[in-house]
């Protein structure tokens, strides 16, 4: 594919596959991939370990205050073939995918200054382009200029489903019932809240992929960017 490399823009709702997607779209691509809902899963983990959240209600102050400390970095395991997150250098990756982590980051993530934090960074790591990041507010607040955004969702059970499979494949003990109320209460969050809430970029492409298989989809993207290419005459 061409020289020139643009950014691209994945959101969409919890559970869709939008991780798995942009890291495909990444390796074939060789851009740099950005999983921004392990970045919001970073602090709420910190929050729970330093016991900075109580019945689900964060203590907005000690967060904001942490925020400092923490740093957030990515790291490609060849051995595993996945991306893997780090906290302070120290290797949290299967942490933050818990059903704690999940039940927690909806209301650390509605915190204004721990968005901002978060954003400054994300722009950071896609000033020289070349990369794809998913999230919820990628196309609308990030990179309101990314030049392909892409809109990503599929039902709640077929979501929820999914993410029972990928927990129950690592060994979780883990209720199907339990994940679907999960995934319906964060979408809700994500799309209600005041700071930056999930909603589709008015020049987004919207891709369900309920019925689509990984390689359909993937195929499906990487057209896309080549359009864009040509359109941006990359
Ligand atoms: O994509 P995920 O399930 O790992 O995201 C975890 C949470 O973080 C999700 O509930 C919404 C929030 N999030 C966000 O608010 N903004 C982003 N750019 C990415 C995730």
């Amino acid at each position: 594919m061409n020289e020139k490399k643009i950014i691209i823009a994945i959101d969409g709702h919890s559970s869709c596959g939008k991780s798995t997607m942009a890291k495909a779209l990444a390796r074939q691509l060789g851009y740099v991939y950005i999983d921004t809902g392990a970045m919001y899963r970073v602090v709420t983990l910190v929050a729970l370990r330093k016991g900075w959240i109580e019945n689900k209600i964060p203590f907005t102050k000690k967060i904001i205050e942490g925020l400092k400390d923490i740093q957030i970095t990515f790291k490609w395991d060849e051995k595993e073939g996945k991306n893997t997150t780090f906290l302070n250098g120290e290797n949290v990756e299967d942490e933050i995918r818990q059903l704690e982590v999940s039940e927690n980051v909806s209301p650390i993530s509605t915190i204004a200054e721990v968005r901002h934090e978060m954003v400054r960074q994300q722009r950071e790591n896609g000033k020289n382009k070349g990369i794809v990041m998913d999230g919820r507010d990628i196309g609308t607040v990030v990179f309101p200029d990314a030049e392909l955004k892409i809109f990503m969702t599929a039902s709640p059970e077929i979501r929820a489903r999914r993410r029972f499979l990928e927990l129950s494949e690592k060994g979780e003990q883990v209720n199907l019932e339990e994940i679907l109320a999960n995934v319906e209460g964060r979408d809700k969050i994500d799309s209600t809240r005041a700071v930056s809430p999930l909603k589709q970029a008015n020049d987004a492409i919207i891709l369900d992929n309920s019925e689509l298989t990984r390689e359909q989809q993937l195929d499906w993207a990487v057209k896309k960017v080549k359009e864009r290419l040509k359109e941006n005459d990359c």
